[in-house]
């Protein structure tokens, strides 16, 4: 629902784009139970303990030491170039730093990404259901959202239909956004899906922004393999028509440092540094050296986080199968059950219920766009036992 209009004396209008903004579903049940104790919280996606201390150390070490200085706008050199060993080693492609750009958090390296070829009236293409700021960053940006939902399946899940994507786009579309592994959804586009959609961006001259920030969380190995979902970054060549967004915030529990990053063609680096430049103007420098150790030293952290959601997910996912309204694929991918709910009119009104009720805070399907209702969205990035106690308090709505 669109908010309230800024009332006078205000000098209204806004722009038309920003007066159509709905709020986000997934803040406003949060906001109903911020400082509230009794809840357990599941509603957004984040881990359940802060960041690592060796990555708090490494930023106040720099804090201390003076990196408090105007940065280089598109990240610290020492960070773009740990990024660029970090994508080679991981996908095992070479990667120039000067594709890479830092940005304050994955949501900025999307808005960075929009603006730059975003026109006023252009269309972006969102495979969803989907994170809904990415919908609202299109919208901002001046671009029109067209919607092309993941085909559910009777057993719960998704299933891609390429042709349909296809179709969506037309003569003003600008770029196809993807987001894979998917938030909520879990969903994980296949590496063929992927080849057969940059050949058409290819050829058609469209953007694809491939939103890849939970790439390592992926269960169908074991973590100390360092398996990643299907990566555009396997397939492209620098100078395609590609970014690729990704982000500290869920590898390594920083979701507060607010601190991601994009892989952009080289010839695009002058373009996002301006676009920095004249935005913020750089993330602050010694948050970044707190990045940098995060690279350097969290693999064994993002690790044991990745096997416990791992661990988590089967549980979620077996407690929850076993409720006969309950619909849902074994996710694949990123740390979400998305889950339907037979008979469930009301998304919003249920999950608001269930704070009252079972005391946990889910995100209401109805927050995600079309295809979102009747879904709810549980994020199981936290302790089994937390999860455990959260299921045994559900279980009396859902059943
Ligand atoms: C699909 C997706 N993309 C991007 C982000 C951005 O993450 P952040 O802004 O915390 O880096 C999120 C966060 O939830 C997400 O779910």
């Amino acid at each position: 629902m669109p908010d309230a209009k800024l009332p006078p004396p205000y000098p209204a209008p806004l722009r038309p784009e920003i007066e159509s903004l709905g709020t986000s579903g997934i803040a406003e049940v949060f906001e109903l139970g911020l400082g509230r104790k009794d809840i357990i919280p599941l509603w957004v996606g984040e881990g359940d303990q802060p960041t690592p201390d060796f990555i708090c150390e490494a930023a106040a070490a720099a804090l201390k030491s003076g990196e408090t200085f105007y940065p280089r706008k598109r990240g610290i050199p020492q960070l773009c170039e740990a990024l660029a060993r970090y994508t080679a080693e991981l996908y095992g492609v070479a990667m120039a730093s000067e594709r890479i750009s830092v940005a304050t958090s994955g949501m900025t390296a999307i808005v960075l990404a929009l603006q730059a070829f975003v026109r006023p009236g252009d269309e972006v293409v969102v495979v969803g259901p989907v994170w809904p700021n990415i919908v609202s960053a299109v919208q901002i940006a001046g671009g029109r959202n067209v919607d092309v939902i993941l085909e559910p399946l009777p057993e719960g899940g998704f299933h891609p239909d390429m042709d349909r994507l296809f179709a969506a786009c037309g003569d003003r579309t600008r770029a196809v956004f993807v987001n894979s592994p998917g938030n909520p959804s879990g969903w994980i586009m296949p590496a063929e899906d992927q080849k057969t959609l940059l050949a058409f961006c290819r050829r058609r001259r469209i953007w694809l922004i491939s939103d890849e920030v939970y790439t390592r969380f992926v269960y169908d190995r074991p973590a100390s393999e360092r398996p990643t979902a299907p990566s555009l970054l396997t397939l492209i060549e620098p100078e395609d028509p590609v970014i690729v967004i990704n982000s500290f915030s869920k590898t390594w529990f920083m979701t507060g440092w607010r601190l991601g990053w994009l892989i952009h063609p080289p010839a695009m680096a002058e373009t996002i540094d301006r676009l920095i430049e004249f935005s913020f103007s750089g993330a602050p420098p010694f948050l970044q050296h707190g990045a940098l150790a995060a690279l350097e030293q969290g693999e064994a952290f993002a690790q044991s986080i990745i096997e416990r959601c791992h661990i988590a997910g089967d549980l979620v996912h077996q407690r929850l199968a076993a409720l006969p309204r309950v619909r849902l694929a074994r996710p694949r991918g990123a740390f979400y059950a998305f889950f339907r709910v037979e008979g469930l009119g009301d998304s919003m009104a249920f999950a608001k219920e269930l704070i009252e009720t079972a005391k946990v805070g889910l995100a209401p399907g109805s927050a995600f766009g079309p295809g979102g209702e009747g879904h709810l969205r549980l994020c199981f990035a936290g302790t089994p036992e937390t999860l455990s106690e959260a299921l045994d308090r559900l279980e009396p709505a859902l059943r």
